[in-house]
């Protein structure tokens, strides 16, 4: 009997039967209805209407930066300790307290300014977003591979992505229009060195660091809190690409990093990484020549010692990339008791940015998807807004009561866990830049940092992609090279005098291949 024959028939179902979302079994999927073999087709074709519409909105907006990135599930333990000392001294979270305990997470790793199917190998900075689901509600730590960041205050980042971002007329990425933000924003030039240097090209998710970036707080149980920075320290190494080695990759495998951490964990090679801490006391240090509140800047590791609190083991694939890696919504703002902001301008700029772009990008529900909601009881008088799906209060709940306070009954605010923190905050409400800026320092120390060969590629991929830029910001750059270490300057001087230009007016950023690699840079790097 054909499919066309048995659409008629009494419908069997077993276990593994088609249905539509109606819950109708699917009798023939083959053919649309028709008006004899030959059409035309019916508008009642209810079961391909509701097939080809779906499909019409597979998609949702994709992050705006993120674009591209990999997912997985595993867990964190931890140490019950902050290095050789007593974690509670520093922070009463709950997840860090017990030696051991272990807390579920999501992780999705990323790259920044392309799009969601764009090669891997692209000099760009990783995300590296953790949702922790613990005992008190979730908390996502929302870093990236570097340290350091471009800008320090977030009123720049929108500028900051559209010169990264193509062109808004040829889109194509073009470096003049990266440098051209970046001469202008001096500090950027830390990250920049890091960018241009192998550290922009991780070969892959499990071979590199992770760090939160910004300062945050963390407070104790008598409501004192001290500064913290997070990094996270791959226990597979650290490995960077040359450019040539990702163009090699990249000619071969667009996907290589999600491939290799997708196989990694189905073969049983979970990846690890030690989660490790940097305290400051909680005021604006005004013996370091930068503000703790700098993002584009280093804390010193010999004066601010790395402390480990735990490790991440990451063991388990997604079952569906879209229902988890495509919709898990990461924020800055989402901390646990034990856990609290700094004063970092581009922390407050970025609380704000991600659950704003989730609602649009995901929906107002976004946090009522099982990657997303916590793994604990959620009790709220939020209800309704397009696909809500579950009332969040609880079986025991009266239902007439969605408000609080009420005398009646409904739910009742929780207990402080510790004393509250309070901090003072004195100050003219301005609109100014931090003192100790600092540009060009810190930059200069990651150069004499580099290996040599780390140096020779930076100095190589700099000249490359400002070579066709216009002589203003080339000069420019040069004066940032030369303020951060003089041999720094005098390589890219001399790179650039030497680079001939190659007559395109666009180019990608770090698409170095053929006549137009500086040779010359290369040789007198080493
Ligand atoms: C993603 C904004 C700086 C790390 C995003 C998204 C936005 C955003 C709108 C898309 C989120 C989504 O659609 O779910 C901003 C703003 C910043 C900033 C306004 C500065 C003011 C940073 C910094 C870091 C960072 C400094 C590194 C610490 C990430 C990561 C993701 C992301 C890892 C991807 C999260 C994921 O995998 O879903 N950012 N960002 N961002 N951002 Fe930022």
């Amino acid at each position: 009997m054909t499919k066309d024959q048995s659409s008629h028939e009494t419908n069997v179902e077993n276990e593994d039967t088609l249905t539509n979302r109606q819950g109708h079994p699917i009798t023939n999927n083959q053919n649309i209805r028709t008006i004899g073999n030959r059409g035309p087709a019916t508008l009642e074709n209810y079961d391909f209407i509701e097939k080809i519409s779906h499909f019409d909105r597979e998609r949702i907006p994709e992050r705006v930066v993120h674009a591209r990135g990999a997912g997985a599930h595993g867990y964190f333990e931890a140490y019950g300790a902050a290095g050789d000392e007593d974690i509670s001294k520093y922070t009463r979270a709950k997840l860090f307290q017990v030696k051991g305990k272990q807390t579920p997470v999501f992780v999705r790793f990323s790259s920044v300014i392309h799009g969601g199917h764009s090669p891997e190998t692209l000099r760009d900075p990783r995300g590296f977003a953790v949702k922790f689901y613990t005992e008190d509600g979730n908390w996502d730590l929302v870093g990236n591979n570097l340290k350091i960041f471009f800008i320090r205050d977030a009123i720049k980042f929108p500028d900051m992505i559209h010169a990264f971002k193509p062109d808004p007329v040829t889109n194509i990425q073009d470096s003049e229009r990266f440098f051209d933000f970046c001469a202008s924003s001096p500090e950027s030039f830390h990250m920049v060195t890091f960018i241009y240097s192998p550290w922009g090209i991780p070969a892959n998710y499990r071979m590199m660091q992770g760090s939160g970036v910004n300062t945050y707080k963390w407070v104790n149980k008598h409501g004192k809190a001290v500064l913290v920075k997070y990094h996270w320290q791959p226990k597979q190494g650290i490995r960077n690409l040359t450019q040539k080695e990702a163009e090699e990759i990249q000619g071969k495998n667009f996907n290589h990093a999600t491939q290799d951490l997708y196989d990694a964990i189905e073969k049983g090679d979970f990846p690890e990484w030690e989660l490790l801490v940097q305290i400051m006391s909680d005021d604006d240090h005004p013996e370091l020549d930068f503000d703790p509140l700098d993002d584009t800047k280093l804390w010193p590791e010999d004066q601010f010692p790395w402390m480990a609190v735990g490790k991440m083991v990451l063991n388990r694939n997604p079952e569906d990339y879209f229902m988890e890696v495509e919709q898990v919504a990461f924020g800055t703002g989402v901390l646990v008791d034990g856990l609290d902001f700094s004063d970092d301008k581009m922390l407050q700029g970025r609380t704000f940015s991600y659950s704003d772009t989730q609602r649009h990008r995901v929906g107002a529900n976004y946090l009522q998807l099982p990657i997303n909601a916590p793994k604990k009881r959620v009790a709220t008088n939020q209800s309704g807004g397009q696909m809500a799906y579950r009332l969040d209060r609880g079986p025991f709940q009266n239902p007439h009561i969605n408000y609080e306070p009420s005398i009646l009954d409904g739910l009742q605010e929780a207990e402080q866990l510790g004393e509250e923190y309070t901090p003072m905050i004195k100050g003219n409400l301005v609109r100014q830049s931090i003192d100790r800026q600092n540009n060009t320092k810190q930059a200069g120390e990651t150069y004499r940092n580099f290996e040599q060969w780390e140096k020779t590629e930076l100095i190589a991929n700099l000249v490359n992609d400002l070579a066709n830029c216009d002589k203003r910001i080339q000069e420019k750059m040069i004066v940032l090279a030369e303020e951060a270490d003089t041999d720094y300057g005098l390589h890219l001087r001399e790179g650039l005098a030497h680079a001939k230009k190659d007559g395109s007016t666009n180019k990608p950023l770090g698409n170095r291949n053929g006549d137009d690699a500086p040779k010359e840079a290369i040789e007198k790097s080493n």
